[in-house]
């Protein structure tokens, strides 16, 4: 199909949220946040007890998930069988679970239509790991959104704390050492960038460079 899709990649903390929201703006694409899948994925699997490597039983929770988005005063709620388990998933924690299901072929396998599902015209801007090497492979532009562990647990650190949350910088810099080791050493759709992305370190560029940029490149594609 030739809808136009976006892939932004990257690992967690390099800033493709606020990314992917200002392209939706700019271009009237909706959003697919496929991290949110595995989280929702991985926060009921630990609500069924069910363990974090258990592949054929993760993989058929996978396929019968009962997912939806839903815009709620601005912000995309993400519902869980009816529930709006959004606050639920966007805990550190719920992400490294969500890193431990997301090693699993099987479950990869599962989840990979649905996503495929979300292009629908005008677009989309699709948010991940892998969107532009194994889920949209033909996207009109990939951009690979980087930047240093160290500057992502700065910024996690600001953002808790400026939310009046107490933040170890340590102990939060481990974690997201911990996952990206994971998303980019697993042998399926590990975290890398395609061949044809835009690779974009933003480690010491401020989110009106990094839109601009990605701009510029996505203009030469769409
Ligand atoms: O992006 P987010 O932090 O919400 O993703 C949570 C985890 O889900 C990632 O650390 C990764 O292991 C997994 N993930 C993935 N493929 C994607 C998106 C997320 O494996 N396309």
């Amino acid at each position: 199909n030739n809808v136009p899709v976006i892939a932004v990649d990257g690992p967690g903390g390099a800033g493709k949220g606020e990314l992917c929201l200002r392209l939706s703006k700019k271009y009237g694409f909706a959003i697919l946040d496929s991290g949110a899948i595995y989280r929702v994925l991985a926060y009921a699997a630990l609500k069924k007890g069910l363990a974090l490597d258990a592949e054929e039983e993760l993989s058929a929770l996978a396929s019968g998930l009962n997912l939806s988005f839903k815009e709620v005063n601005n912000a995309v709620a993400v519902i869980l069988d009816g529930e709006d388990v959004s606050s639920f998933i966007r805990t550190e924690e719920t992400g490294g679970a969500a890193s431990k299901v997301a090693v699993l072929p099987k479950v990869r396998a599962a989840l990979l239509q649905r996503q495929r599902d979300f292009a629908v015209n005008p677009g989309l801007i699709a948010d991940g790991r892998d969107m532009g090497t194994v889920v949209f492979p033909d996207a009109s532009a990939k951009i690979f959104l980087d930047a240093s562990a160290e500057e992502r647990a700065r910024r996690r650190v600001a953002q808790l704390e400026s939310r009046g949350v107490a933040a170890d910088y340590d102990k939060i810099l481990k974690e997201i050492a911990d996952r990206d080791y994971r998303d980019r050493n697993r042998a399926t759709a590990p975290l890398k960038p395609a061949d044809d992305a835009l690779v974009l370190d933003s480690t010491t560029l401020s989110i009106q460079e990094v839109v601009d940029t990605a701009v510029k490149f996505i203009e030469t594609k769409l």
